[in-house]
């Protein structure tokens, strides 16, 4: 069965999200979660870049659409990236009608609290589905100055509330809390009535996500204090890849198994 935003917002807890930028591992995540988030997180874990600024909305589009074809149970959200909603309300809906009518995907996500109340409420009337993102903002890294923790201090705290409170008042059906500290998310989780997605945030979130390679160890450029490895891939696909290099320089790879043989009567064409 299909899920739906209302089956999200209904849930309120247990929650699984996982990132998946590709079809192949779609069919694999799919069945096993709730939400599939095409993230922007792909700037890294796929294109190889430093962080998330470079990502393009061509980019997005193309593997949001590759993800939500192949999804046929997981709720598929795509990220809008840098540089496409922040202008104006105006500029985010023409962006997120892209997204949305070439990928078929379920809902979008951008990065934001009070600031982007508008564009939230803008979308959500034209009948996008938000899903909210608080707390560390990896699209502000350079602004920021770092990957900083957020919910320091009352004022701290007051802020990442604030922000989560506002994404919900706009009309957002889900917030993820990034890189925020453990009581601050547990609070927002408690005060807002939409699901919280925590990721660095807290055990009492609504769900968890995840980005796919730091669960099966295929990013390794930096690894962040809340990302568990669950399985490390690298040796395994070392090994199989070894094997097959052996097998081409043995002459062991392809054997007649693996070739298209002329049948007896047909001349050897
Ligand atoms: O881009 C991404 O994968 C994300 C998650 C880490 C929440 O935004």
């Amino acid at each position: 069965m299909k899920i739906g935003i209302k089956n999200i917002v209904k849930a309120k807890e247990h929650i699984v999200c996982l990132t998946s930028y590709t079809a192949p591992m779609t069919r694999i995540v799919d069945p096993l979660v709730d939400i599939i988030l095409v993230g922007d997180s792909l700037g890294m874990a796929i294109y190889g870049f430093e962080n998330t600024l470079p990502v393009t909305l061509d980019m997005m589009i193309a593997h949001g659409e590759a993800v939500a074809r192949t999804a046929g149970h997981a709720l598929v959200v795509i990220d809008m990236p840098y540089g496409t909603y922040e202008k104006s309300p105006a500029q985010a809906l023409e962006n997120a009608k892209r997204i949305m009518d070439e990928t078929k995907a379920d809902a979008v996500k951008l990065e934001g609290g009070l600031a982007f109340i508008d564009t939230i409420r803008t979308l959500v009337e034209n009948g996008i589905p938000v899903m909210g993102h608080v707390g560390l903002l990896p699209q502000s890294v350079e602004k920021m100055g770092g990957y900083k923790i957020q919910g320091r201090g009352d004022e701290g705290a007051q802020k990442v509330m604030a922000d989560a409170k506002a994404v919900e008042k706009a009309g957002a059906f889900s917030v993820v809390i990034e890189g925020t500290l453990e009581p601050v998310a547990r609070d927002i989780t408690d005060a807002l009535s939409i699901p919280t997605i925590g990721i660095g945030a807290s055990p009492f979130c609504d769900g968890q996500i995840l980005v796919v390679n730091d669960l099966l160890g295929t990013f390794s450029a930096f690894s962040p204090k809340f990302a568990k490895r669950y399985i490390n891939l690298p040796p395994i696909i070392v090994e199989a890849i070894s094997q097959y290099a052996d097998d081409v320089r043995e002459r062991r790879f392809p054997t007649m198994d693996h070739c298209y043989l002329p049948k007896l009567d047909d001349g050897g064409s």
